[in-house]
């Protein structure tokens, strides 16, 4: 049982205080329980002499007291108010270390939420995505805390509504939130409620300044032990650090939506100035991404490149309709100033503060692989990877529609030109991800969009032409399909393989 020495960092005070009581008062002091069980003091003999008295020393729990021991009552009585002195002094120190345990319980927990969230900050730094950011702040307090399943049901307006999963599905989400503890829980309150599965559950409310608002739940399996007063208190301290960042996020995207919106209409409006152009920044931006999945890109690196696939050819907006709408071969001059379209979408876009990537994409979609492209000549990588798909994407889309000087090329036409300028070009690598984008297209929702609109000149045996085509090139690192040795690429050989 609990005694005051469990509660003493130090037992010198009382060792001393023993050895006064003998010495000056022949009593015989021992530490006892509630039940009167002695605790004795390291290395002191339990004996006790007939005359005894207990002391019980005042804490916020029972944890026993003093027992006295004298030859005689009178021995007792008059050494009481020593003793009391005594008594008074031990309660005093037991406070003293509790706060001082308390204290130190505090700081190792501070410490510990330290340390969590310096290791939750390296992990977030560079997270843009708000979906992306949920689910790993959710992991990590979950695995922080010992949660089996988390969710957070974010709802303010359209835009920032969302549900955020961690080991969990929307059905138990639904569960969970049906639950009768969880319904009476007022919206702004945190609390830690047992469910009636027997789960224990931490409600945290998310109430951001601005839009952001909704519920943070975790949860434990039933069986397990509930959740603490601590545990509540941890999950909402950082709560209170993630949301604004969270908020934020969710400004971004909507800021990022109506960015986006705006490109789109601008894309739209250039290429409205050509009744032949129709519709072709937003199936450059689809075919782009069809292409970018192929390599893995991330959200981010696909929501840029979307970005600058619709604003490619923004520069077309200064080049004269006359040039642009041209019926038959266009002049040296004319072309001259087609050219110049690349340096005015740069110099469009210089007063906005437009990732790199974008601008660079723009500015480089009529390089080409041997040099011999526009405006700046460069070659191989020094054409910027986002420049080298749009390029890819846009010729693939400006051979399948129809122009003023020809009708709209089928797919295995246009794939069996462009697989001409794979090398001078374009990068043999991004035409090869286009092939392989279109053999699986239906897994592809940016080329589903569009796939109708293509024409095939045998749709049936389409995926047997791809696989030929890409036999033929030359050795492509990434090909999913085996290849035999390669074949010196020319109109021929395309022919013959069809
Ligand atoms: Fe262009």
């Amino acid at each position: 049982m609990p005694t005051i020495l469990r509660h003493l960092s130090d037992n010198s005070f009382l060792s001393r205080f023993f050895s006064y009581l003998e010495s000056c008062h022949s009593i015989r002091a021992l530490v006892v329980d509630k039940n009167g069980n002695i605790d004795p003091l390291d290395g002191q003999d339990t004996f006790e002499y007939p005359e005894k008295k207990v002391f019980p020393v005042s804490f916020h729990k029972n944890i026993g007291g003093i027992r006295c021991s004298a030859e005689s009552i009178e021995a007792l009585q008059s050494a009481d108010p020593h003793i009391q002195i005594g008594i008074e002094a031990v309660e005093t120190l037991v406070e003293k270390d509790l706060i001082m345990q308390q204290t130190m319980d505090e700081m190792l927990h501070l410490s510990d939420q330290l340390h969590f969230l310096f290791g939750l900050a390296a992990k977030l730094s560079g997270i843009h995505e708000i979906e992306k950011y949920c689910s790993l702040v959710l992991e990590e307090i979950a695995q922080e805390i010992s949660a089996d399943s988390a969710f957070a049901r974010m709802t303010g307006d359209k835009k920032t509504r969302r549900l955020i999963l961690h080991k969990l599905s929307p059905r138990d989400v639904e569960r969970a939130e049906q639950d009768s503890s969880i319904q009476a829980l007022p919206e702004n309150k945190t609390a830690v409620v047992n469910l009636q599965d027997g789960k224990s559950a931490i409600v945290v409310s998310i109430n951001e300044k601005d839009k952001l608002s909704g519920r943070l739940v975790l949860l434990r399996k039933a069986g397990k032990r509930n959740f603490s007063a601590y545990d509540k208190k941890f999950v909402s301290i950082i709560k209170n650090i993630v949301c604004p960042t969270m908020e934020s996020l969710s400004l971004y995207s909507s800021l990022q939506i109506l960015y986006l919106n705006t490109v789109k209409a601008l894309a739209a409006a250039i290429d409205a100035k050509d009744a032949y152009t129709h519709g072709h920044s937003y199936r450059v931006a689809r075919f782009s991404l069809a292409v970018a999945r192929q390599f893995h890109l991330d959200s981010r690196q696909l929501s840029d490149l979307e970005i600058a696939a619709y604003m490619h050819d923004l520069g077309k907006i200064g080049v004269p309709e006359s040039i642009l709408g041209k019926e038959g071969r266009l002049s040296d001059e004319e072309f001259a100033e087609i050219k110049k379209h690349p340096l005015l979408t740069n110099k469009i876009l210089e007063p906005i503060d437009l990732p790199d990537s974008i601008v660079r994409a723009t500015l480089q979609h009529h390089e080409r692989m041997d040099g011999r492209g526009y405006p700046f000549g460069l070659k191989g990588d020094q054409i910027s990877m986002f420049a080298r798909i749009i390029a890819v994407a846009d010729v693939f889309d400006a051979l399948t529609s129809a122009r003023p000087y020809r009708n709209a090329m089928t797919v295995e036409e246009a794939l069996t030109e462009m697989c001409e300028g794979i090398d001078t070009e374009y990068d043999r690598n991004v035409v090869q991800a286009l092939i392989d984008a279109l053999q699986c297209y239906s897994e592809d929702p940016d080329l589903s969009a569009v796939y109708s609109e293509l024409e095939f000149s045998q749709p049936d045996r389409f995926n047997h032409f791809l696989e030929k085509l890409t036999r033929i090139m030359p050795d492509y690192p990434g090909c999913s399909i085996e290849k035999p040795a390669p074949v010196l690429k020319t109109s021929e050989n395309l022919a013959e393989s069809r």
